[in-house]
């Protein structure tokens, strides 16, 4: 079904309010500064709207896992892209109120990581109670984060007046056209961990003519037919659910790949079919014969949704993804991508324009896939059905 949120352009009073905003700040870190600011860049919009319009912007959000994390690197990005940006320490309390209060119409201020405080994670309404304090009216724009039932994803929106930022309403929009693809439809799921992709495929086999499974994935596949897949990554899942899906008509897997023993340098790879993997070999890419394979089904498509390498990416195994990257960048088709890996191929290779969307979301994306929404988002629904 179709979503209906009011979003930043329905909020009735915009200037001299002090608006919380739930930002997709979850970025990379090296060296202690943002390495990709692809998902604060796709929040500026709902930022500069609201800040154009008078309104006093209180962002909000997280940074990694480790509670210890700060989001500073992620205010520094920010500052370089947009004026009069200042940063807590606190996100919440006295200081972090002093701190709201002084801002000035059109003013952004960035809060401390909220998952210093287990009360974030954990949904403590009187952690809710403190954040929702700091403003009138909040925002979710943190698409990548309204899979967790968290109390800025689920707990504010109980407190106060809640509307979609762009981002968000964006990628309700564009996951939507993924759940109603046309034909010929192809989606491509990559990455590892079967256990976290299973009721994901189970849809997309509902909804999707072809399945392509791939990366570490695809191994688990590979066993459960029978094949010696060597030392290759697998997720130890139940060969019976993995079996449940063999029989499908529309399963495609890789027929070929590159695979190496144990800590080999990506040079020494060998390229060899799937049915002829060493005891002591893992396979680490898609090899060629599957590219080609897979670049001829992206020519035929006309929707195609990704999520996930094909490779171990992050061994210099990237190959495989990069060539799936150009491939769909090349085709025709209606194209919707998402997850971390692949968006840094896609940025690598600078063809991000020729997608049609790309996702800030991992999980939430095929979560958003799976359910057809998501907790932050019903949470947003619920809100403006109280308002009326
Ligand atoms: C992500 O990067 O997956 C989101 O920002 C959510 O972060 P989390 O997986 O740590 O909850
Ligand atoms: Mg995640």
């Amino acid at each position: 079904m179709k979503i209906k949120m009011r979003t930043v352009a329905d909020i009735p009073n915009l200037h001299n309010v002090p608006i919380l905003v739930r930002a997709p700040l979850n970025e990379p870190i090296e060296n202690g500064e943002v390495a990709n600011d692809f998902r604060l860049r796709r929040t500026i919009p709902t930022i500069e709207f609201l800040a154009s319009k008078g309104a006093k912007v209180i962002m909000c959000g997280h940074i990694g896992r480790d509670p210890s994390e700060t989001l500073q690197p992620v205010y520094r990005a920010l500052a370089k892209r947009l004026p009069h940006v200042s940063f807590s320490g606190e996100s919440i309390g006295e200081r972090a109120r002093a701190a709201a209060r002084a801002l000035y119409p059109g003013d952004i201020l960035v809060l401390e990581n909220l998952r210093r405080h287990k009360g974030e994670v954990e949904n403590n309404p009187a952690f809710a109670k403190e954040l929702a304090q700091l403003a009138d009216v909040f925002v979710q724009d943190a698409f990548d984060t309204a899979h967790r039932l968290h109390a800025s994803i689920v707990g504010v929106p109980d407190i106060l007046p809640s509307y979609a930022g762009l981002l968000l309403a964006e990628e309700v929009r564009q996951l939507f056209v993924a759940r109603t693809p046309a034909r010929p439809s192809l989606a491509i799921i990559g990455g590892a961990k079967f256990s976290t992709k299973e009721p994901v495929l189970k849809e997309l086999f509902s909804l999707y003519e072809k399945v392509f499974v791939g990366g570490a994935l695809a191994n688990d596949f590979l066993l459960a037919k029978g094949y010696t897949v060597g030392t290759s990554l697998v997720s130890g899942a139940d060969d019976n659910a993995v079996r449940a899906f063999l029989v499908n008509n529309s399963l495609l897997l890789p027929v070929d790949a590159y695979m190496a023993r144990k800590d080999a340098p990506r040079e020494d790879a060998r390229v060899g079919d799937v049915t002829n993997v060493a005891d002591d070999e893992a396979i680490l890419d898609a090899g060629p014969q599957t590219q080609k394979q897979l670049a001829q089904l992206s020519q035929c498509a006309k929707t195609i949704l990704w999520n996930g390498p094909l490779g171990h990416y992050e061994s210099g195994f990237t190959e495989g993804t990069k060539a799936l990257a150009l491939a769909i960048a090349q085709s025709g088709a209606h194209s919707i991508v998402g997850g971390g890996d692949t968006i840094t191929a896609i940025e690598e290779l600078g063809i991000a324009e020729h997608f049609s969307f790309i996702s800030t979301g991992g999980g939430a994306m095929l979560a958003f896939l799976t359910h057809g929404t998501l907790p932050g988002i019903e949470a947003i629904l619920q809100s403006q059905a109280q308002v009326g």
